[in-house]
């Protein structure tokens, strides 16, 4: 398995490119099952996760094609990706690829909606929480949905097809809000859907979801109204850019000090986040060509977090703020309410030297004056890359093991950063 080698303590000067969403590009890509015709994406990050819901797709019989990163061509710019559903072959998610990517699970709201049946995994638990479905199913159904349980499969019929409904989702989870809204697109009548998601990347699916013919009211918001269609078109839509990905170089160059432009970054979807920095005594600014992190020789002052649903502080952005902290002048506080067990990153940050102790959904962080490199593990996506930003700032090396959760969510993670002066390297199996 392929590590990451870093030595510390080198400020970040220069500019890092943002790339599109991963978060939005998962749900733009199922989209394309609601659809004949093309849909066309632009800007789509080249990441392992984008690279295995190709291939859930194309089991469904899904088409694609890929232009752009070719040799010669400006290696930021993303990727094209056009999909194309003209038939669906297969209505079945298998256990084996589901279990890969919790995201997979949310083809059932487009397949049910537009084959009338689905069948699909059961995701299973996660590294980061138990993670359940059930604000899925009851969703499907009050879209008329007839729902089973079979052998660990979520079995979904809707003969005739789906109708609108009204529902409430008891919190505001964002994957089963992409999935109603998807669902919701093609049925007979109107849906309303309460206490929705407000993310960015909701939003940025609706937009796409509109492009495409259907009628969206809301999105963005937490009651979404849908009038259903009986089918939809192509389009074609550029991904919005990664507000996580902008958020932890944020962190990063406020851990080691340094001066970065985060090309395409949009402070409007990070708000909550900048304003922490803000508060450490980082200088945020917000520029035409994106948004502007410097930090001078000073330390960081300690700023306690709460993680909430957007427009609050964001759950993927918590590992990466806790790194931060653990060099803090002072003590502080981080809470995680979105998910019971993504603190992982705790024991592993302690390896660094930090000192935290934790209680129940309560990080303590004392700030030390220095982190020493350590190996250490990743143990999921954000989870890693906040060993990254503590090794970034640690003296002497620091090797990450189990890379391969880096590579589900951050494109050219080594590279971005030894651009602007960062040591570290990949090293191959
Ligand atoms: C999305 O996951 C993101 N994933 C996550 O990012 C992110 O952490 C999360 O939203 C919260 O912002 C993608 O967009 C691909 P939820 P999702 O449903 O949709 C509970 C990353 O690192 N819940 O909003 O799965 C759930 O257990 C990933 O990029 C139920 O109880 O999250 C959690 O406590 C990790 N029943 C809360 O809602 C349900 O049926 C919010 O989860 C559904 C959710």
């Amino acid at each position: 398995m392929d590590r990451i080698r870093i030595v510390g303590g080198h400020a970040l000067n220069g500019s890092i490119p943002i790339s599109g969403a991963k978060n939005a590009t998962l749900p733009l890509m199922i989209a394309s099952l609601l659809t004949e015709d093309d849909l066309t994406l632009e800007n789509v990050p080249d990441l392992a996760d984008v690279a295995l819901l190709k291939r859930i797709l194309a089991n469904h019989g899904v088409d694609y094609s890929v232009a752009g990163k070719r040799r010669g061509e400006s290696v930021h710019a993303g990727e094209t990706l056009t999909l194309r559903a003209k038939a669906i072959v297969d209505t079945t998610a298998p256990y084996d690829l589901v279990s890969r990517m919790r995201a997979s699970f949310w083809v059932i709201g487009p397949l049910l909606a537009r084959m009338h049946e689905a069948r699909v995994s059961l995701p299973g638990g996660c590294a980061i929480g138990t993670r359940p479905v059930d604000f899925f199913l009851t969703g499907l159904e009050a879209l008329g949905a007839e729902i089973d349980i079979d052998a660990g499969y979520v079995v979904a019929r809707a003969p005739g097809g789906l109708r609108g409904g009204a529902l409430r989702l008891p919190q505001p989870s964002v994957g089963a809000t992409h999935t109603l809204m998807m669902a919701a697109t093609l049925t007979r009548g109107d849906t309303l859907i309460e206490n929705a998601a407000r993310e960015p990347e909701v939003r940025d699916l609706a937009e796409c979801l509109v492009k495409m013919g259907a009628m969206i009211e809301g999105a963005g918001t937490s009651t979404i109204q849908i009038s259903g269609r009986d089918r939809l078109n192509g389009a074609v839509h550029e991904v919005l850019p990664d507000r996580i990905e902008a958020g932890t170089y944020a962190m990063a160059v406020a851990a080691t000090g340094g001066d970065v432009l985060l090309q395409g970054a949009r402070a409007d979807l990070l708000t909550a986040a900048l304003d922490a920095l803000a508060g450490t005594g980082v200088e945020v600014t917000s520029t035409e060509g994106g948004v502007r992190i410097r930090r001078n020789g000073s330390g960081v002052d300690p700023v306690s977090v709460s993680t909430a649903p957007f427009p609050g502080f964001p759950t993927d952005l918590q590992a990466q703020f806790m790194a931060l902290m653990t060099g803090a002048r002072g003590t502080s506080e981080i809470r995680e309410t979105i998910f019971e067990n993504r603190f992982m990153h705790v024991q592993e940050l302690a390896r660094l030297g930090a000192d935290i102790r934790l209680d129940g959904q309560v990080a303590t962080i004392r700030g030390v004056s220095r982190l020493r490199g350590a190996p250490v593990m990743a143990t999921d996506l954000r989870a890693s890359v906040s060993l990254v930003i503590g090794g970034l700032a640690a003296e002497g090396e620091t090797l990450v093991n189990r890379v391969y959760h880096l590579d589900r969510g951050f494109e050219r993670l080594e590279g971005k950063l030894s651009a602007c002066g960062a040591e570290i390297e990949r090293l191959r199996a």
